[in-house]
């Protein structure tokens, strides 16, 4: 039986059905329609350029891709997995469409490099939407943090309250985290914005292409200069994995914080019923779960870069069909680290935080002892060793005698120390504490006010500027 298959004339049989479904890819790679499209017309166009082919054979192409485009868009183009990927369905239906001149599109390139050029293309785009999603989200986390400039949060370490921090304080911790994130986005997008269509199978082509005429007419920057290299090249979609996988480990760690914060023992926030959901059997139950799963998701993103790197790790040079499933764990990425953003965004939205119960927390873990050792060192010129061990003392003393350091009177105080110091009332105030913190990056008012201002210049928005986005939860919502 003759093959209906690109490679007709070499082969007399068929692939078996379990080599079909190996083979295909159209079940993923048809979402790659439109850069393959767009892919093709620009290398027909440089054909007819350098007289490859006529000017006439062109204008077909292009009116007959465009012809194709809108039968994919309006899903009038059936899939079938015989004819493998959609490189393949693309030109078999141009052919049916335009006649002989589709079967010169595919002159002087392979699908090796007309697959890395779409997948360079199709990256390209992902990036930039993540890009403006990661913006967005940055304004709201700098806009959320402005708004709870004076609000007292606890900073934990071990998971057991250390110190008073702002809660704007603790709120730009994670901007800076998703701010790096999109420094290593834009370094992804560098790395996508080098052509290597013309690299043919992996030697070049037999023709006098224009490779640095298709890089211009597609937007890239360069060239890939080595056509081995070219068809081989996934590094940019392992730096695009990098920069996933980096921001949903953040999306997962602030998730969590959420998610501890939102239990009924700490009570530092409510989320509202627009990202919680409730149990089938336990009336009570708010639960947290696209926190949850914002948490569990950024295990199939940390997967599908293994799965990249895994991939790879032992390849020979240059094209072979393991790449083919790079597109599987490519695309669902895209689609998580779209997912996870809004979703981060949502929950931010959704977020009532209860900064009184916090300082209630702060009073019951103690948290000015760091401040009362600090203040004997200063005031007194105590060593620092001796005022952790007078500091501690007094938490000792609370602790014996279900107190809290605030609570402590001043003959109190004056007794466990035997009188050589005394402690002014304002170092056992908690709100008073993110005021003493100095030096550059700390909790301390003036400090969160820098940050405000290098996050604003970095991320280009002018002052206070009302945001687009929904106003912030309030509690009388709830
Ligand atoms: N569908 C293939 C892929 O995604 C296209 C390239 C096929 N090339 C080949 N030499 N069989 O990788």
């Amino acid at each position: 039986m003759q093959s209906s298959s690109m490679w007709g004339g070499r082969f007399s049989g068929k692939p078996s059905s379990v080599a079909e479904q190996i083979s295909e890819s159209i079940s993923f790679d048809n979402r790659l329609y439109k850069v393959d499209i767009q892919a093709s017309t620009e290398h027909a166009r440089m054909l007819a350029r350098q007289n490859i082919i006529t000017q006439e054979d062109f204008d077909a192409i292009e009116n007959g891709l465009k012809m194709v485009k809108k039968e994919i868009e309006s899903g009038q183009m059936q899939f079938s997995p015989e004819l493998e990927d959609i490189h393949m369905h693309i030109e078999k239906r141009l052919t049916e469409v335009i006649g002989d001149a589709g079967k010169r599109l595919h002159t002087g390139r392979s699908r090796n490099d007309q697959v890395a050029t779409d997948t360079h293309l199709y990256v390209r785009e992902a990036i930039s939407a993540a890009e403006e999603k990661l913006l967005s989200l940055l304004r709201q986390i700098l806009e959320l943090a402005q708004s709870h400039k004076d609000d007292i949060w606890a900073g934990y370490t071990h998971l057991q309250i250390a110190q008073p921090v702002l809660l704007g304080h603790y709120l730009m911790s994670w901007f800076w985290a998703f701010y790096r994130d999109l420094e290593l986005l834009r370094f992804a997008r560098r790395e996508s914005m080098r052509s290597p269509l013309g690299a043919a199978a992996m030697g070049g082509a037999n023709y006098p292409i224009d490779r640095d005429y298709t890089k211009t007419r597609l937007g890239f920057e360069a060239i890939y200069e080595n056509s081995m290299d070219a068809v081989a090249n996934r590094d940019y979609q392992m730096s695009f994995h990098f920069f996933a996988t980096r921001l949903f480990i953040h999306i997962s760690r602030i998730s969590e914080d959420f998610i501890f914060y939102s239990t009924a023992e700490a009570g530092y926030i409510r989320m509202s019923d627009a990202v919680t959901t409730g149990s089938s059997i336990m009336p009570q139950k708010k639960n947290p779960d696209i926190a949850e799963l914002l948490r569990g998701k950024s295990a199939r993103v940390i997967g599908n870069f293994l799965s990249l790197l895994v991939n790879l790790k032992g390849l020979p040079s240059t094209y072979n069909r393991d790449l083919q499933e790079d597109k599987v764990y490519l695309f669902d990425t895209v689609d998580q680290v779209a997912m996870g953003i809004d979703g981060l965004s949502e929950i931010l939205r959704n977020i009532a935080f209860f900064p009184d119960k916090m300082i209630q927390s702060l009073e019951k873990g103690f948290a000015q002892a760091t401040d009362i050792a600090d203040y004997l060192v200063s005031a007194h010129g105590v060593a620092f060793r001796e005022a952790h061990e007078l500091s501690g003392r007094l938490v000792r003393y609370c602790e014996e005698n279900a107190k809290t350091l605030g609570t402590l009177s001043d003959g109190e105080i004056a007794e466990l120390w035997q009188g050589k110091f005394t402690l002014p009332r304002e170092i056992l105030d908690l709100r008073q504490s993110p005021g003493r913190r100095q030096g550059r990056g700390s909790t301390s008012p003036q400090s969160l006010g820098e940050q405000f201002a290098l996050a604003i210049s970095l991320i280009g928005i002018k002052e206070q500027k009302p945001s687009g986005a929904r106003p912030v939860f309030r509690p009388s919502t709830l």
